[in-house]
Formats: C-alpha cells, sequence, structure tokens
C-alpha cells in the first residue's frame, strides 16, 4: 500500500492491528498514539514505526485512521480530531476513518464528524486478537459511497492480520461475537479441557499444550475439509466408547446451549453498545 495509516490508540486490539500493519508494510509507513504516551512510544520502539504526540498529529499523519478507544470514549476522541480533519478535507487531502468499536455504527462516527462532510470515508472494520500473530477473523464494512480503493487500502493494512471478508454492515454486530469476542469463549473451553487434563494426572503445562493444539487443529480440520463439524464430531466417536461419553456429559450440562446463549448475550450488548451517544 502507498501512504500512511495512523492508530489512536495501542490497547489489546489496537496494539494487535499495529503489529500486523508493521509486518504488512513498511514500519515508517505506520504512526501510532494514545493517551498513555509511554505505552505508543514503547511500542513505536519496538516496531519501528512512528509514535505521534497527540490525535491531532496523528490525524495529520495517517491517510487512514484507525480509531481504536473503546466504544465509551468514542465520541469525545471523534470531536476532538473533527477540526483537523476538516481543515486536512479542505485542503484535499485523503483521509479514510477506521472503526474497529464494538457495536457502533458507521452512521455514528459520520455523525460525530459531521463537520467533514462528505468529502470524508468512514469504514468500519472487526478484528480480534488473534490478529497478533496473524490468525486472526476480520471483517471490513464500507457503504456504497467508499470507492474501492479504499477498501482495498484497509483490507491491505490488515492483509497480514489473518482472514478479511467483506461483510454488510447489518451483519456485523453479530459477528462481533462469533469472532471478536468469541476467543475469550475458546480460552475458557481449552482451559477447561486442561483443568480436566489436570484432574485425570497431566501436569498443567502438558495438559494445556495438548487441549490447545486440539481446538487448533479441530478448527483447522472444519475449515480445510469443508465437513459440517457434526460429521466430524461423529467421526470421533466410536460405538460405547469413551469419546460418546464425554459428548453425553456435555449435552447433559447443556455445553451447546450455554455457547448459543452466550452468543446471543454479546449480541444484545453490541446493540445496546451502538445506542452510546
Ligand atoms: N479487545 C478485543 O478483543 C476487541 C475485539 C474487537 C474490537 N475491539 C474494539 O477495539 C477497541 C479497543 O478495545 P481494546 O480492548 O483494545 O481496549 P483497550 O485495551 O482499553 O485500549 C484502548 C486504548 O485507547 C487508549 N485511549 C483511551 N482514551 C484515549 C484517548 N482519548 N486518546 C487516545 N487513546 C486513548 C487507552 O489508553 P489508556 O489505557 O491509557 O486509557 C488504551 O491504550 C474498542 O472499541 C473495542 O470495541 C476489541
Amino acid at each position: 500500500m502507498t501512504g500512511t495509516v495512523s492508530f489512536i490508540g495501542t490497547g489489546n486490539m489496537g496494539g494487535a492491528l499495529i503489529h500486523a500493519a508493521c509486518r504488512a508494510l513498511d514500519p515508517r509507513q505506520v504512526h501510532i498514539t494514545d493517551f498513555f504516551a509511554d505505552k505508543a512510544a514503547d511500542m513505536a520502539n519496538e516496531l519501528g514505526c512512528c509514535c505521534e504526540a497527540s490525535n491531532k498529529d496523528a490525524v495529520l499523519a495517517g491517510d487512514y485512521i484507525f480509531m481504536c478507544v473503546k466504544p465509551q470514549v468514542m465520541g469525545g476522541v471523534l470531536k476532538e480530531i473533527e477540526p483537523i480533519l476538516k481543515d486536512c478535507l479542505e485542503k484535499g487531502q485523503k483521509k479514510t476513518v477506521v472503526s474497529i468499536a464494538a457495536g457502533l455504527q458507521t452512521e455514528y462516527i459520520k455523525e460525530q464528524l459531521s463537520q467533514c462532510g462528505d468529502a470524508l470515508r468512514v469504514v468500519r472494520v472487526m478484528p480480534n486478537t488473534p490478529a497478533a500473530i496473524g490468525k486472526g477473523m476480520l471483517a471490513v464494512a464500507a457503504g456504497p459511497e467508499v470507492e474501492d480503493e479504499y477498501v482495498t487500502g484497509v483490507c491491505e493494512i490488515l492483509a497480514d492480520a489473518g482472514r478479511v471478508e467483506r461483510l454488510s454492515e447489518h451483519l456485523m454486530d453479530q459477528f462481533t461475537v462469533v469472532s471478536g469476542c468469541s476467543p475469550a469463549f475458546v480460552y475458557m473451553f481449552i482451559e477447561a479441557l486442561a483443568d480436566g487434563g489436570v484432574m485425570t494426572g497431566l501436569s498443567r503445562q502438558q495438559a494445556l499444550t495438548y487441549a490447545a493444539q486440539t481446538v487448533m487443529g479441530s478448527a483447522a480440520m472444519v475449515l480445510e475439509t469443508g465437513k459440517h463439524p457434526g460429521e466430524l464430531k461423529d467421526n470421533v466417536c466410536s460405538p460405547a466408547g469413551s469419546t460418546i461419553v464425554g459428548v453425553a456429559e456435555l449435552e447433559k450440562h447443556g455445553f451447546r446451549s450455554a455457547a448459543i446463549e452466550a452468543v446471543k448475550a454479546g449480541y444484545k450488548k453490541n446493540v445496546d453498545l451502538g445506542k452510546v451517544k
């Protein structure tokens, strides 16, 4: 990608995307800033990218401006950068604002930046933390007013973060739970498998390694064979064997229902976050 990208916020998710962007681009194209300046300075030193002194400087430095702050503070930060963004656009500079905030619609971002007018492009990205090691699942949504070259630019910045797909914005809140939140659910599953392993005599380290490698391999089987997970599960369950006994216990304790309810609760929360004004 030609041009530059700025990240406002270097926390868990912003940090993961900064690492990915510095792999995909020349780190000197990447500019970062944070409320806690030392955090951004340390990360810039580690990655060889540029540390900016303020959010306004980050807006000046980036053709693409990734907003990586919590949804609750997004409105305030957008209002802070609005005048400088407006000024840049009036001078004919091309600026694309990219929000990664859970729940917030592009319409909300545009409303907060209403002084910027139609020249401003807004793109929404939903990443997950495995993006830090290039194994993320990311969705990119943009309205029809955003020219393809700018959506492609965003995808190029994220190219080393994992699998990147375009998605209609009306499905972003659902995607946010199934991909953005669910690493936490999966870590809980890995931890629980390992706890069971420790209870039956494995060391903690053995149990964690075996559980994590198995979850990774099982996920790869779903993606690479294209087979339904039910069929893959059936293939592991031999008649009167130990796997089907475990499957029955998971069903008895509402495993599947618990996962479905977790996704529904997360979705509802995302919709509520979107009502933040
Ligand atoms: N975490 C995830 O797995 C995940 C997944 C998908 C999407 N997201 C989205 O990613 C966004 C960031 O979440 P996160 O988990 O990375 O949060 P986080 O770890 O708290 O990071 C937010 C960062 O923004 C900084 N910040 C706060 N106010 C600022 C300001 N006024 N100007 C500049 N920087 C400011 C914070 O600094 P201080 O720490 O000094 O306050 C912090 O470093 C959220 O909108 C969230 O919805 C997160």
